[in-house]
């Protein structure tokens, strides 16, 4: 975390009127406001963003007319269920300003607890929400459910269902694409009639606007599958590209242009439409740009969550401007990709995560951050026909080279140059990911390798499970990526036009081919548990069997747990039987 100066925090502490209320002990009895308008809690509860001594409280208090006059809203919070043994309590008041959401910093709490909490106002009480502060000291374990990309219209939430089942979890980490900011038509929604998920009509338009923004978080939120895991368990969240528009970077979007308006101006409500809907905790008082910051979990796991799109990014490379005649203009491109002014995090962020890392004295270091890190480097034919995906010649395609591929490992004398060509002649698959971002990818690593960190990068952004060994460009090991599958939105099976007997063929293809890949799914809807002890992470990937339909199992045919151990020499993933 960055760390809060007491100044800021005395500022933070005054401004109960503000966004944030912060919470410090019992405020004496305080009686139910009395309210004459019928008052909802019409979009759960929620916790976020634990720390040792504190943690972060969110609820929406909704008026049903006389939009104009805030709410008087109670919190407790209490050790037990029954809330007879109450530690903190106080009163904010909801307002339109904020779209009636409030949050509570909830601060003098004991590390490692589970509390319970609530909210009153007029007449009503909301349900009751647990919460756990993070552990300190010597920590044995530590469990984290890790999910991404949650697409509405695309499927039912059946993974965060799923993840509500979990027990002892010490957090939900959510890596971004927590909504998307598509019209009615827009990307995978072509199921959402079906399955009674589409856009409402005062808000089925591309997300412009704070109104337009608000309204979509409240949409989300209307799912009982989402307020449930809310209630449950504290969220840790970062923002990916669509809380704002697709492939965001630092000045613009693929998914905005001038007709749109101005871009800073979008952005900066949707990114405070992000900090009143979710139970985050402002950085700085104020600052709703800045998300990175880190958790700390007792002497076990540092947890560094960064921004990739928002703070820092330069825009993306795209290979269209690079086409010639006859293919790719390689030493231009190269030239481009491996500029090392080129940056993802900018020059504060990345500063901050090398400081970070060089004063971490915990186990294990975990980046919690939004796209693929590991390297994804594929032979330049194959990536011809992924921009174009043709599934007829897709598959064979993927087979020969796949062939090919197990030829030379098995070191084949008779593989001739040209054999040999198409299979080193590789390109980054995407270049919105790490591997558009050469240069400050080997900082990172070679940040985490001098400083002997054991790394654990989580990652979202694709819709497909991975994970992957992370090397130096010199092919030292210097830790491991595991990446989660969406909760809805599609994946590579789509994107590819893959039918289902041809799935396990492209996963052990590619598989192949790709040397840092240890484990991938390229078809299945799921989150990912990890599991930190000292002695090793544990990443069990858990897949529901659908999103279309109602009624879902947890599919665990092809559900899958890797391990890593730490140490120099043993940060690599090995397969759990
Ligand atoms: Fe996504």
């Amino acid at each position: 975390m960055k760390q809060y100066s007491r100044r800021q925090f005395l500022k933070a502490s005054a401004l109960t009127m503000g966004a944030v209320a912060v919470s410090t002990g019992l405020s004496g009895c305080l009686s139910s406001s009395d309210d004459d308008r019928s008052i909802s809690f019409s979009h759960g509860v929620a916790s976020g963003d634990p720390l040792q001594d504190g943690v972060m409280l969110w609820t929406r208090v909704l008026p049903s007319e006389d939009l104009d006059r805030p709410v008087t809203t109670t919190w407790e919070v209490a050790t037990d269920e029954g809330f007879s043994n109450l530690i903190h309590n106080g009163s904010i008041d909801a307002r339109q300003e904020h779209d009636f959401t409030i949050k509570v910093d909830v601060r003098n709490l004991a590390p490692g607890q589970t509390y319970y909490y609530r909210f009153r106002a007029g007449d009503k009480t909301s349900l009751t929400g647990t919460t756990r502060t993070l552990p300190e000291g010597d920590v044995s374990n530590v469990k984290l459910a890790v999910m991404s990309c949650s697409n509405y219209p695309a499927g039912y939430f059946h993974v965060y269902a799923a993840a509500a089942q979990e027990q002892d979890l010490d957090a939900v980490v959510h890596l971004g694409d927590y909504i998307y900011e598509y019209d009615g038509n827009g990307y995978a929604t072509d199921d959402a009639a079906a399955l009674g998920r589409t856009l409402p009509a005062d808000n089925d338009t591309e997300l412009l606007s704070l109104t337009d923004y608000r309204k979509r978080y409240a949409l989300y939120r209307s799912d009982t599958d989402l307020q449930v895991l809310h209630a449950l368990v504290p969220f840790i969240t970062v923002w990916d590209d669509h809380e704002v528009a697709n492939d965001t970077w630092r000045d613009g979007a693929e998914n905005h242009n001038d007709g749109e308006g101005d871009f800073q101006q979008r952005k900066l409500a949707a990114l405070q439409a992000y900090f009143e809907w979710l139970p985050i905790r402002p950085v700085t008082d104020g600052d709703q740009e800045t998300i990175y910051r880190t958790f700390q979990f007792g002497d076990l796991v540092s947890l560094h969550m960064l921004d990739t799109r928002v703070i820092g990014r330069d825009q993306q490379l795209d290979y269209a401007n690079y086409l010639t005649g006859d293919g790719i203009n390689a030493p231009a491109f190269q030239a481009d990709l491996t500029d090392p002014n080129r940056t993802l995090l900018g020059a504060e962020q990345k500063g901050w995560l090398q400081n970070t890392l060089a004063q971490s004295t915990t186990t294990w270091d975990a980046l919690g951050q939004q796209i693929l890190m590991g390297r994804m480097m594929l032979p330049a034919e194959l990536l011809l026909n992924f921009i174009n995906p043709d599934p007829a010649t897709l598959l064979p395609q993927f087979q020969e080279l796949a062939t090919l591929k197990a030829r030379q490992l098995q070191g084949d004398p008779t593989l001739t140059e040209a054999e040999i060509a198409r299979l080193t002649t590789v390109l980054p698959y995407n270049l919105d990911a790490w591997d558009g971002y050469f240069a400050e990818r080997e900082v990172v690593l070679e940040t985490a390798r001098s400083l002997d960190r054991n790394l654990v990068v989580l990652a979202g952004d694709t819709h497909n499970a991975w994970a992957s060994n992370l090397k130096t460009m010199n092919g030292d090991t210097v830790g491991v990526e595991l990446a989660t599958s969406s909760v809805s939105s599609p994946g590579m099976e789509e994107y590819l036009q893959l039918p289902m007997e041809q799935v396990m063929g492209a996963e052990q293809a590619l598989g192949l081919l790709v040397d840092d890949l240890q484990y991938l799914n390229l078809n299945q809807r799921g989150y990912l548990v990890v599991n930190f002890s000292p002695e090793q992470v544990t990443a069990d990937w858990r897949f529901v069997s659908t999103v279309k339909s109602p009624d879902y199992q947890v599919d665990s045919n092809r559900s899958q747990r890797l391990k890593v151990l730490p140490g120099a020499g043993n940060r690599t993933l090995v397969p759990v039987a």
